[in-house]
C-alpha cells in the first residue's frame, strides 16, 4: 500500500519554497522520490531548512528564482524547470503572504485599513496562484497528468478569532486583518474551478488548509489557541507532510476539488 504515495521519477513544483512551510512540503516531496524545483523570489534568503535539504538532496533539489505575480517570470521558469528537471506532474502553491510581524505600532483601526495592503494580498496569494496554476496547470492538463495541492488556511473558513492577540501590547488593539481569510476562501473556491475545468484532463486540484502552525508564538497566544483546537495544540510541521503526500500521489486517483483541513479540528467547533 505504502508504494500509493510515491512519486518516484516524478517532479514536483513547490512555489515560495524558502520560507517555513516550503522547506515541510518539500521534505515530504523528496521523501517519496520526486525530484522537486523550488521557486522563490530572486534574492530571497533561504532558511536554515531549506538548505538543509539543499545539502542532502543533492541533484534531486534545484532553486528557480520566480514572482509568482510575474507572468513572464512564472513563464521563463517554467522553461527552466522542465529543461534542467523534466515535466512537472506535482504543483504545490505554497507561496503566499500573511501580515507582517506586529511591532505594537504601525497599527489601523478597520476602517483605516490600508488598501493596499488588501490589495497585495490578493495580487499575492489568490492572482498569483491563479498565473501559477495558468502556466504550469496547462503543462499538465496539455500532457493528461497531473496533482496540484493549493495551500489554503484554517481562516478560509473562518475569521480570526482576535481575542488570541488582546494581550499584544500597543495603541490600538492588534486587528488581524480580513484580507488574509478573503485571499484563501477565493483559492478554495478556485480550486474547485480548476478541478472541474481539468477533470477530464487528468490533473486533480485540491486545497491543502492548514491550522496555525508552531513556529515563534508567544506563549500566550499558543495557550489561548490550543485551548480552542479540539486536538489541544497547534500544528506540528511533520503533521502536514502526510497530507500532502495524499492529495500529490497515487494514493487520492479520485479526490479532486477537496479541501482537506489540517488544523486538529480548529473549524469542526
Ligand atoms: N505558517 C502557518 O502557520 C500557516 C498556516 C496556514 C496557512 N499557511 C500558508 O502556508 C503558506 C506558506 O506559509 P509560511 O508560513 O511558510 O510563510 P513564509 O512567509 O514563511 O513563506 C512564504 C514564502 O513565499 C515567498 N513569496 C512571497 N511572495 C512571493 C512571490 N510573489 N513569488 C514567489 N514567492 C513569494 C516568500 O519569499 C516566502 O519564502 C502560505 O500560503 C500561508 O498562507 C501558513
Amino acid at each position: 500500500m505504502s508504494q500509493l504515495f510515491r512519486l518516484d521519477n516524478q517532479v514536483a513544483v513547490v512555489t515560495g519554497a524558502c520560507g517555513k512551510l516550503g522547506p515541510v512540503w518539500t521534505e515530504a516531496l523528496l521523501g517519496a522520490g520526486a525530484r522537486v524545483a523550488a521557486l522563490e523570489l530572486p534574492g530571497a534568503p533561504p532558511s536554515a531548512a531549506f538548505t538543509a535539504l539543499t545539502r542532502a538532496a543533492g541533484g534531486h533539489l534545484r532553486r528557480f528564482d520566480c514572482d509568482i505575480t510575474d507572468r513572464a517570470s512564472i513563464e521563463s521558469t517554467a522553461r527552466a524547470v522542465v529543461e534542467a528537471l523534466g515535466e512537472p506532474a506535482v504543483l504545490v502553491n505554497n507561496a503566499g503572504i500573511d501580515q507582517p510581524p506586529d511591532t505594537g505600532g504601525n497599527r489601523s483601526a478597520i476602517d483605516h485599513l490600508p488598501i493596499e495592503q488588501f490589495r497585495r494580498m490578493v495580487e499575492v496569494n489568490l492572482l498569483g496562484t491563479f498565473q501559477v496554476t495558468q502556466v504550469f496547470g496547462g503543462r499538465m492538463a496539455a500532457r493528461g497528468q497531473g496533482s496540484i495541492v493549493n495551500i489554503g488556511s484554517l481562516y478560509a473558513s473562518v475569521s480570526p478569532d482576535q481575542r488570541f492577540y488582546d494581550h499584544l501590547p500597543g495603541d490600538l488593539p492588534f486587528l488581524k486583518t480580513p484580507a488574509y481569510g478573503a485571499s484563501k476562501a477565493a483559492v478554495v473556491n478556485m480550486t474547485k474551478y480548476f478541478a472541474t475545468l481539468w477533470g477530464s484532463s487528468g490533473v486533480r486540484v485540491n486545497t491543502l488548509s492548514p491550522g496555525g502552525v508552531l513556529g515563534g508564538q508567544d506563549a500566550e497566544f499558543k495557550a489561548k489557541y490550543g485551548a480552542r483546537v479540539p486536538l489541544r495544540r497547534m500544528a506540528r510541521d511533520e503533521d502536514l507532510q502526510g497530507p500532502l503526500l495524499f492529495l500529490a500521489s497515487s494514493a487520492a486517483a479520485y479526490v479532486t476539488g477537496h479541501e482537506l483541513r489540517v488544523d486538529g479540528g480548529f473549524t469542526a467547533w
